[in-house]
């Protein structure tokens, strides 16, 4: 007999499509007989890890014997101290993906919903389908209102209704840069319902420099059904060994520890990350970085006469003025590995991440051979 194993799994989970992640640079190379491709597709630190994290990251293995601390102690007393928060509030995750996933398991499932923004993160599709829960997809800013592709948070307000139970804004926002300020974004929190979580991700929080970007861990005190998430997998150069984490209330971080696997993030992460907090000058030298590249990247756009969409974040969606698809396999083929995001709603814009100088700069003359 043929087992349908579609039809064994649970309705939602049926239907999903799964993540997809930026080509490794060892299968294009493998694929193509190429060498020395580089890869600017998954938003990660391209100076990579900072000395300390490392040499931490080295020591640590040596002890991978023993299961790591469970509850990651010492890493959520030190984030607390970060935060000004107590180490209750915090709830470590296996990268701040894992976080989502756990709220997702804590207040989603059949008869709830979720809201989010069209071209959002596309993890929260993924979370909230996976628990039978249903998606209420608010359009985007059309440009007239506010900038174009960005979360609009009326018509996000607008879908809130008995059944949400949670609200995902990731600020800025992957693919799209686009990002809300501390006035716009402190209304639209403190204006939801009680019976409403909203989830502030923050994954790219280190790279924003602008001065109306907020900080939301702080504003814990007065809007209690408040989740922010942060993670070591951007500016702290810790992508693969997966570490972030959660700040709210702590009977909030109570629910979602009784969902977290006991040892959700390793013992080599844990040190990493512990030692990556203490890392500053590491820390300034890749936001430092990111500034030069984006100003790189943002000339070479205006020089090929390409629109883009302005980002705070070390990524930015450039419009290639047609179907991105193509343009994406030439350039592999060349090596330069960046990302489409048609699945995201946007089929004629390439998302590329900031690299070194000389990858942003071989990035941006491939584009242009590509697109003559
Ligand atoms: C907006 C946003 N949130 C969360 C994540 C998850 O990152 P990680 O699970 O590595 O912490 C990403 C990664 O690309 C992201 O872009």
């Amino acid at each position: 007999m043929r087992m349908h194993y579609d039809e064994l799994a649970v309705p939602g989970v049926r239907a999903l499509q799964p993540y997809q992640p930026g080509m490794p640079i060892a299968e294009l190379e493998r694929r193509y007989g190429i060498r020395n491709a580089i890869k600017l597709a998954s938003n990660e630190n391209p100076l990579g890890p900072g000395n300390l994290a490392l040499a931490a990251a080295r020591q640590a293995l040596a002890d991978c014997a023993r299961y790591p601390e469970g509850g990651g102690y010492l890493l959520c007393a030190r984030l607390a101290t970060r935060h000004g928060v107590a180490p209750d509030t915090i709830t470590l995750g296996n990268g701040s993906n894992d976080v989502l996933d756990m709220i997702a398991r804590v207040f989603l499932g059949p008869g709830v919903e979720a809201v989010y923004s069209r071209h959002a993160f596309a993890v929260y599709p993924i979370a909230v389908q996976a628990v039978g829960a249903t998606a209420r997809i608010a359009p985007a800013h059309d440009g007239s209102r506010g900038p174009a592709y960005g979360h609009d948070l009326v018509a996000m307000r607008s879908l809130v209704g008995p059944d949400t139970r949670v609200v995902f804004i990731a600020n800025p926002n992957n693919p799209t840069g686009t990002w809300l300020g501390s006035g716009e974004l402190r209304e639209f929190v403190t204006g939801l319902p009680d019976h409403v979580m909203v989830v502030i991700d923050e994954a790219y929080f280190e790279y924003v420099t602008q001065a109306d970007y907020p900080d939301t861990t702080r504003w814990l005190a007065d809007c209690p059904n408040l989740i922010v998430t942060r993670t070591f997998s951007k500016a702290y150069g810790l992508a693969g060994l997966r570490a972030g984490y959660a700040v709210s209330r702590p009977e909030v971080a109570q629910l979602l520890n009784r969902v977290r696997q006991p040892f959700n993030v390793n013992s080599i992460a844990q040190a990493a990350a512990l030692a990556a907090l203490d890392d500053v000058a590491h820390l300034e030298s890749s936001v430092r970085l990111n500034q030069t590249g984006m100003q790189q990247l943002v000339s070479g756009f205006r020089r090929l006469g390409l629109s883009f969409i302005e980002s705070v974040g070390n990524f930015i969606a450039v419009d290639t003025g047609g179907a991105a698809a193509e343009c994406y396999e030439r350039l592999l083929k060349q090596g330069v590995i960046v990302r489409p995001i048609a699945n995201y709603g946007m089929p004629n814009h390439l998302r590329v991440t900031v690299g070194l100088q000389e990858e942003n700069a071989r990035f941006l003359a491939v584009l242009e051979q590509v697109l003559a």
